[in-house]
């Protein structure tokens, strides 16, 4: 049967379920989540919580924008202090070349990278991007 996911929870309430490793990078270790094949629990190596404090906020931000999301690994939600985040398990992307992403996703390593269940390519890591040139853009009112 397939846990729930809470869309709050404390770092405590993520421990029971921290599987496998499946893959490292700079800034955080990612396991599969026991209770379900769908969902990876990304860990923060170190502080502050920053990449998985930004996936959070950028996804939550992308509310109302299915084409934009479409590009995007879902965030299902970011422990209280930002050291775990459970996000979309995406596998291992085929030898198909990226579409066009977001100019502010300024990591285009293809292990950032991958495929969701539909066979879309989106984007799993998405920690670390540049705004600047949105900011600008923004309208004043
Ligand atoms: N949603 C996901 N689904 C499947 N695998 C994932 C997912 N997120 C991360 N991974 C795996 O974990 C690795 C590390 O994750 P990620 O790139 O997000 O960490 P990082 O520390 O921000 O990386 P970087 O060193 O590129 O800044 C990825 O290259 C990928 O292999
Ligand atoms: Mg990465």
């Amino acid at each position: 049967m397939t846990a729930p996911i809470p869309i709050l929870f404390s770092d405590d309430d993520l421990h029971p379920f921290i599987g496998e490793q499946v893959g490292i990078g700079v800034n955080r270790t990612v396991y599969r989540h026991n209770g379900r094949d769908d969902v990876v629990i990304k860990v923060q190596n170190r502080l502050p919580c920053r990449a998985n404090f930004t996936e959070w906020l950028l996804w939550n931000q992308m509310h109302g924008q299915p084409a934009l999301r479409a590009l995007f690994a879902r965030v299902w939600g970011l422990s209280d202090s930002g050291r775990y985040l459970v996000m979309e398990r995406l596998l291992s992307l085929d030898e198909r070349p990226l579409p066009p992403f977001p100019a502010f996703v300024i990591d285009r390593k293809r292990e950032n990278y991958g495929l969701s269940v539909d066979g879309l390519i989106k984007c799993l890591d998405y920690g670390d991007i540049s705004l600047s040139d949105t900011l600008v853009k923004a309208d004043l009112i």
